[in-house]
């Protein structure tokens, strides 16, 4: 499975980049925001400075609903940078959007996926990614890794090329469920990452293995 970063905060992009693991980016307007981005120039910048720091697919979200806002503004996106991915909502002119760019070689990513259906129909538009919101799914006591692991299945018997990026992730045990289920991508917040790492017994063993080695050296 690969690694995403679901951020716009550039000092995390370069944490999660320096660790060696960092495969895209993801962003939407409620992170630009986050981090104080706003203004369409600012905006394009600042999609310019991710795309210098990562190889990866950086996905940059449209604001239009409307089919020909999505398209100039997707195209325009797309131009800033080779690996910049258009993300698009879930949404009619949306799927309509999507089949235009992938029929002219431009990568989407289907966003506010919370549904087989949605992910059907998302698929057969020819995105490049599908975003199910796991996290959100579970906020409404529904079972976001279930959704996940749905999608997988169904995308498996039909041989759809499209990958299930596994989005609104909350936590660690998040990932490795998204794993489990058959997510190609993970996109998480820095935390999520980090929080791999953590185990007690790594942390009681590595003080032991350097309690024994300094003993052996006094
Ligand atoms: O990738 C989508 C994500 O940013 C939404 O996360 O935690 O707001 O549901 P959250």
């Amino acid at each position: 499975m690969r690694f995403f970063i679901d951020t716009a905060d550039l000092d995390q992009i370069k944490e999660a980049h320096d660790l060696g693991v960092l495969d895209g980016v993801t962003t939407n307007p409620s992170l630009m925001a986050k981090s104080g981005i706003t203004g369409a120039k600012n905006i394009e910048d600042h999609y310019k400075a991710i795309c210098s720091i990562v190889d990866g697919d950086v996905s940059a979200e449209v604001i239009a609903t409307d089919y020909q806002g999505i398209i100039s503004e997707g195209e325009y996106l797309a131009s800033l940078a080779p690996n910049i991915v258009v993300k698009v909502p879930m949404i009619k002119d949306g799927i309509k959007a999507i089949s235009y760019f992938s029929n002219n070689g431009i990568k989407t990513n289907c966003t506010l996926v919370f549904s087989s259906g949605q992910a059907i129909l998302a698929a057969k538009a020819g995105a490049t990614y599908i975003s199910p919101f796991v996290g959100r799914v579970d906020d409404i006591n529904w079972d976001g890794i279930a959704l996940i692991e749905e999608i997988a299945e169904i995308y498996a018997i039909q041989g759809y090329d499209t990958e299930i990026l596994a989005a609104s992730i909350r936590s660690s045990k998040h990932i490795v469920e998204a794993a489990m289920a058959g997510a190609d991508i993970a996109t998480c917040p820095l935390h999520t990452i980090l929080g791999l790492l953590k185990h007690p017994l790594t942390d009681i063993g590595l003080e032991k293995f350097l309690a024994d080695h300094a003993k052996g050296n006094s």
